[in-house]
């Protein structure tokens, strides 16, 4: 089974990536404070750092992505 989005915001990693891209947001820290993702159980926090380093936004939920 594969990770590809924040459930507790309902939208996928590749809509907070274009979303991100649009509006040149960097950071976890800036796509939790517009709202996008992250803000809540932040149990996405690290596939969502990962997407921003390598562009990647579908995860194999069996390997660990450290923080
Ligand atoms: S899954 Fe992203 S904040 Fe809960």
């Amino acid at each position: 089974m594969n990770v590809d989005r924040c459930i507790c915001h309902d939208i996928t990693f590749a809509e907070v990536k274009a979303i991100a891209q649009e509006r040149g947001l960097n950071s976890v820290e800036e796509i939790e404070a517009n709202r996008i993702a992250c803000s809540n159980c932040k149990l996405c926090v690290p596939y969502i750092k990962r997407m921003l380093k390598t562009g990647e936004t579908v995860f194999d939920r069996s390997v660990r992505y450290l923080k």
